[in-house]
């Protein structure tokens, strides 16, 4: 919980807002391969990973549905995961992600969110221990997603590098390679 945002674990009844939000272009842009996700594969791929990560991974890590607060609405999901996308390889870590909903950007929601996933991640590291051997925060995008970049400085990460994967298909930017965005535990805790 924030000011402004619930963050809650997905479920089968956020099929539609999921599809919605997978199936819009303006989202997609910079994401995968640049393509909005058909419904069929959000139903069938998607969210059925996104809830058997709940089982799979230390509670409070995998994606979770940001609903504002005031109107309940669903607007998006930020996600907590052990790092696992090409340019993260040397980051036994965790990796942030985000995705809103075009209506809602520039509110300062998708920064809000993954402040707030980060914390809860320190909170528990320090309680139960459960995350144990995670010792920092990482996350990717392509070098031309300025809001994505800003949003993972606005977490508290910091710019580590550039690099230029061989990604298959080609998406408008992409000569400008991807970027590294990164962050020890212990930064984010004093900073
Ligand atoms: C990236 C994304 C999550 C940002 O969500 P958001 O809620 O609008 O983010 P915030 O409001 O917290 O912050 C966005 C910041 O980027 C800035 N920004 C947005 N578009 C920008 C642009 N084209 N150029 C420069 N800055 C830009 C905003 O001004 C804001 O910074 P500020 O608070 O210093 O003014 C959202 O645009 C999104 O879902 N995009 C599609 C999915 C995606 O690309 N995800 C990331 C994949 S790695």
């Amino acid at each position: 919980m924030t000011d402004r945002l619930i963050l809650r674990r997905l479920g089968p009844a956020d099929l539609d807002d999921l599809a919605e939000l997978h199936g819009d272009p303006a989202v997609m842009r910079f994401v995968d391969d640049g393509e909005p996700v058909p419904r069929e594969v959000v139903a069938a791929r998607t969210l059925p990973e996104i809830l058997a990560e709940y089982d799979r991974l230390p509670e409070g890590l995998g994606r979770f549905a940001l609903a504002e607060r005031e109107t309940g609405a669903f607007v998006g999901w930020v996600s907590l995961r052990p790092a696992d996308s090409v340019g993260l390889e040397e980051f036994p870590g965790l990796e942030l992600g985000y995705r809103l909903r075009p209506t809602v950007w520039g509110r300062g929601y998708a920064a809000e969110g993954a402040r707030a996933l980060i914390r809860r991640a320190f909170e528990d590291f320090n309680g139960s221990g459960y995350g144990h051997g995670y010792d920092r925060v990482a996350a990717t995008t392509m070098a031309v997603n300025t809001a994505s970049r800003r949003v993972m400085e606005k977490a508290g990460l910091r710019y580590v590098r550039t690099f230029f994967a061989d990604w298959p298909g080609y998406i408008e930017g992409a000569e400008h390679g991807d970027v590294v965005y990164a962050r020890s535990l212990d930064e984010l805790r004093t900073a």
